[in-house]
């Protein structure tokens, strides 16, 4: 398997409901997730990017997240309608959407 240029994590994360962090299962990761996997699809680019769904990625509140690497850049309240922006945007055109992009506070 190529080393791939952009990895990207998808939370899907869910928490019982009244959990004091939701998640962002309740936000509509699925969806997300689900949008993503059709993008590859239709994109072909299975040697160039990849996708995992993954465990909590921390910021619970403002999900659902997306973190890309290797910018490390943090993705909040992504709905399905925002996928495509990120794939072309920055996942082929290397320009993160900044109108989605976390805060550099997310990580401290
Ligand atoms: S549940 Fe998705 S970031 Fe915590």
């Amino acid at each position: 398997m190529p080393r791939p240029e952009k990895h990207v994590f998808v939370c899907t994360q869910s928490r019982p409901a009244g959990h004091p962090r939701g998640s962002c299962g309740e936000k509509g990761c699925r969806e997300v997730w689900e949008a993503f996997l059709d993008e590859m699809e239709q994109r072909q680019l299975f040697d160039k990017i990849a996708i995992t769904n993954t465990g909590c990625l921390g910021p619970c509140s403002v999900g659902a997240n997306v973190l890309v690497y290797p910018e490390g850049v943090m993705y909040g309240k992504v709905t399905a309608a925002d996928v495509a922006e990120i794939f072309e945007s920055h996942l082929v055109g290397d320009a993160p959407v900044t109108r989605l992009q976390l805060p550099a506070e997310v990580w401290g």
